[in-house]
């Protein structure tokens, strides 16, 4: 259990922002479920609500404003599991409106970790922003921090895809009307040894403040606020620079009390012990243990701050993100109960000081309870009619494979293994049927989750574009390095990585990583040409193109293939793209980070390496 609680941690930052000289009013944190924006479901940082403010308008309580802000940020929902990510968590927050700029806000942000929180500073790393040919360098934040004492090999300068903050990206993703900013971030550095570096191929990388390896926390985002997107390439200066600070109170705890793993601190280490007692096992002991555990932990919490904003589980919009995250909570909780001995509990939430209004626990128990009832009835009659087809060699039905995807959470594979803990085996042509049936249900209805959970090819940027031909070189290469018995089981393209899922019984080693990425990037610099051909299905399977599973396909299918021709291309895929047209747009490629997910099934994540 951690030495300084979360609350202390809260309590200390109010206070040093309120006291002079910076003098900031306390402003009441906004509702955590936005009901009447139709933009967002929910508040995902401190500034939503103060955009007019932000623009110019005046703020009655004064210029400089503070809070804890209760949020809840959907899009890194699956890398929950790991040691800092969370759905719902509260961000310290200060504000300047026009009023004080960088010169003052890194100085205080600097003494406030420093000073007031105790934190070494030889702990700490800076990133500023590199400019683009629109917004000049951040020399200035780069002087304030040097002058503040860290050394110039800790200050980083990065793109605007990390140093640069809207509610919707970069300057070129950012919607018209929306503002936003270059930003410096804090960094607190838990060592070499806690990073991949030190045990894996990644040895010889030099590990950097937003290297995803565990050994930097983020925990501090100044963001300038100075700009407002008018037209397409085009920003427009503020009448008033403003200052927007953001610091996840969770991980800065965790820095406080040198933990690297934020479920270690007060706010969680209660929920998890609760589980390690009803579960009969030990947090810390075994990865994928440690995953589920922190999975029903943080869902669990999440969902209590959901329903206790007075949330109900149900297929739409707000209650579908519940629903989600309940039945994650329950999937994980399976997984790692023998019992199968599945329901969550009520989290006094009140206990940390989380600034949001209660429900009481009954009643936040009861919707709980209910949910997991309604879970397992689907469970029962969904393993029952797939019994019934599996057993009468009845074709899947793409309503009964969806309807459990959708009731079990993410992602298939569990689903699949939860079905199979459950004694239904799957053949491996009725898993693919199942998998294809999914997927193409899962493409209809992607209209109607779009926005609350991203990803996929619904996104065409032109990073996911490099990543999509980048995986089908990935899927190839694997093939050759590991064997033909690798096939695609499931796949998630984003801007930041492509996830890939297929059969391998353990972690692939340091050289068949380094061997995989460099017949990738080789294939990439000899600049070949991407092309399609549409084809009669039966013509397409002689070509050898892999395809996922025939019953997926019309009677004509479009093969992209990476060569001259198809005849003695690299790689040959039935795939709907879009791709890019030749590998030499790609850049290089690396693998960031590989994890087995379940029996007999690993996953890698391939990352634009430019
Ligand atoms: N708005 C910024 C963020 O959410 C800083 O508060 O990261």
């Amino acid at each position: 259990m951690n030495k300084v609680s979360a609350s202390e941690v809260r309590e200390k930052y109010i206070k040093f922002f309120g006291s002079s000289p910076r003098s900031h009013a306390e402003i009441k944190p906004a509702p955590l479920v936005l009901e009447d924006d139709p933009t967002t479901l929910f508040t995902s940082a401190g500034m939503q609500p103060l955009v007019p403010y932000l623009l110019g308008e005046s703020y009655p309580a004064g210029k400089r404003l503070v809070n804890s802000q209760p949020s809840i940020r959907l899009g890194d929902i699956e890398e929950v599991g790991d040691n800092r990510h969370t759905t719902f968590f509260e961000m310290l927050g200060n504000w300047s409106l026009g009023d004080y700029f960088k010169k003052e806000q890194l100085p205080w942000i600097y003494e406030f970790f420093v000073s007031e929180l105790g934190l070494a500073k030889e702990k700490l790393w800076v990133s500023v922003f590199e400019g683009t040919p629109e917004v000049s360098k951040d020399n200035e934040s780069y002087e304030i921090w040097k002058k503040l004492g860290i050394p110039e090999e800790k200050i980083f300068y990065y793109s605007a895809k990390k140093n640069w903050w809207s509610m919707t990206g970069t300057p070129e993703e950012m919607n018209v009307g929306h503002i936003g900013g270059p930003d410096s971030e804090v960094f607190y550095d838990f060592g070499i040894e806690l990073g991949m570096h030190e045990k894996s191929a990644f040895k010889n990388e030099k590990c950097h403040p937003n290297c995803d390896c565990g050994r930097f926390l983020e925990i501090g985002n100044s963001v300038f606020i100075e700009y407002k997107k008018v037209g397409e390439n085009k920003l427009e200066e503020l009448p008033q620079k403003n200052v927007d600070f953001g610091g996840g109170l969770e991980r800065i705890t965790a820095a406080v009390n040198g933990m690297p793993d934020v479920f270690k601190i007060d706010m969680f280490s209660g929920i998890i012990a609760k589980l390690e007692k009803k579960f009969d096992v030990e947090y810390g002991k075994d990865e994928e243990m440690d995953r589920s555990l922190r999975i029903v932990a943080e869902h669990t919490r999440a969902a209590n701050a959901l329903i206790t904003s007075g949330i109900v589980p149900s297929n739409k919009a707000h209650g579908y993100v519940l629903r989600r995250l309940i039945r994650r909570a329950l999937m994980h909780a399976r997984k790692v109960s023998d019992s199968k001995d599945i329901s969550l509990s009520f989290v006094d939430l009140s206990k940390f000081g989380i600034p949001i209004e209660l429900k009481p626990e009954d009643y936040v128990q009861k919707v709980l309870d209910e949910e997991t009832e309604k879970f397992k009835t689907v469970m029962d009659s969904g393993i029952k009619k797939l019994s019934t087809m599996v057993k009468n060699n009845q074709k899947i039905s793409g309503d009964v494979a969806f309807d459990l995807y959708q009731s079990f959470g993410f992602p298939l594979e569990l689903t699949l293994e939860a079905l199979e803990s459950e004694g239904l085996k799957f053949s491996d042509s009725d898993r693919q049927l199942f998998e294809a049936e999914f997927e193409k249900h899962k493409e209809q209805s992607r209209t109607t989750s779009a926005g609350v959970f991203k990803g996929g090819l619904a996104d065409q940027s032109s990073e996911v574009v490099k990543l999509h031909t980048a995986t089908h070189l990935l899927l190839a290469t694997l093939r050759k390095v590991l064997g033909e018995q690798v096939v695609q089981k499931g796949q998630n393209i984003t801007k930041e990585r492509s996830r890939f899922d297929f059969p391998h019984p353990q972690k692939l080693t340091d050289e068949e990583v380094g061997k995989v990425e460099k017949e990738i990037n080789e294939v990439i610099d000899k600049k070949l040409p991407v092309k399609f051909e549409v084809m009669p299905k039966e013509d397409a399977l002689k070509t050898g193109a892999i395809h996922a599973f025939n019953e997926k396909y019309a009677d004509t299918v479009k093969v992209y293939y990476v060569g001259e021709n198809l005849e003695n291309a690299v790689s040959r895929e039935f795939c709907g793209g879009p791709h890019v047209g030749n590998t030499s747009e790609i850049g290089h490629v690396k693998i960031k980070k590989q994890e087995k997910i379940g029996s007999g099934l690993m996953r890698v994540y391939l990352a634009l390496d430019n």
